[in-house]
């Protein structure tokens, strides 16, 4: 009875340690990219008006006026930028290192809308492949060691192979 509780408890600890090991092991391997975005100001747009990339990427935001003068406030980064005219243009490079949902707005009085002028800038943490990598390792773990454990008492066949889910990243 301890020694299925002990096995159970080997096995949890197994794929939780993958789990938690996956992403540590990604983050001191994974180089961060560098991302280029261009954004168009008009009124009362951003064009894109959403950006998504990765926590850790180098992030270069071009943003160019093609009527009169816009501002780029990002949220959460401290980042105000100002184009005067159409065709004037501003550019910041800096690293997303925060993960989460923030808001660019224009901080430039351009008319009736500009309250309207808003943006979504989205950094996603990079956590769900090195999750699913350290899961399927801890999984892979947790079976061999059941499979270990199991072997001297049990003399029958038990050949369930459940490192099925091994391999299921993208
Ligand atoms: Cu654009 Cu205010």
């Amino acid at each position: 009875m301890i020694r299925k509780i002990i096995t159970g408890m080997m096995i949890f600890a197994l794929i939780m340690a993958g789990l938690i090991a996956g992403p540590l092991v990604a983050d001191a391997v994974t180089k961060p990219a560098e991302r280029h975005i261009f954004i168009e100001a008009r009124k009362f747009a951003y064009t894109p008006g959403k950006i998504v990339v990765n926590k850790g990427d180098i992030v270069t935001i071009d943003i160019l006026s093609y009527d009169v003068t816009h501002g780029f406030h990002l949220d959460g980064y401290g980042i105000n930028l100002k184009v005067r005219a159409a065709g004037d243009s501003a550019t910041v490079t800096f690293v997303a290192d925060k993960a989460g949902k923030f808001w660019f707005r224009c901080s430039e009085t351009c008319g009736v809308f500009h309250p309207f002028m808003i943006g979504e800038f989205v950094v996603e943490p990079n956590r769900t492949f090195p999750s699913s990598v350290g899961l399927a390792i801890g999984v892979a773990a947790a079976t061999v060691f059941y499979v270990a454990r199991r072997r001297p008492t049990q003399k029958q066949c038990s050949s369930n192979d459940t490192s099925g889910t091994v391999g299921k990243g993208e």
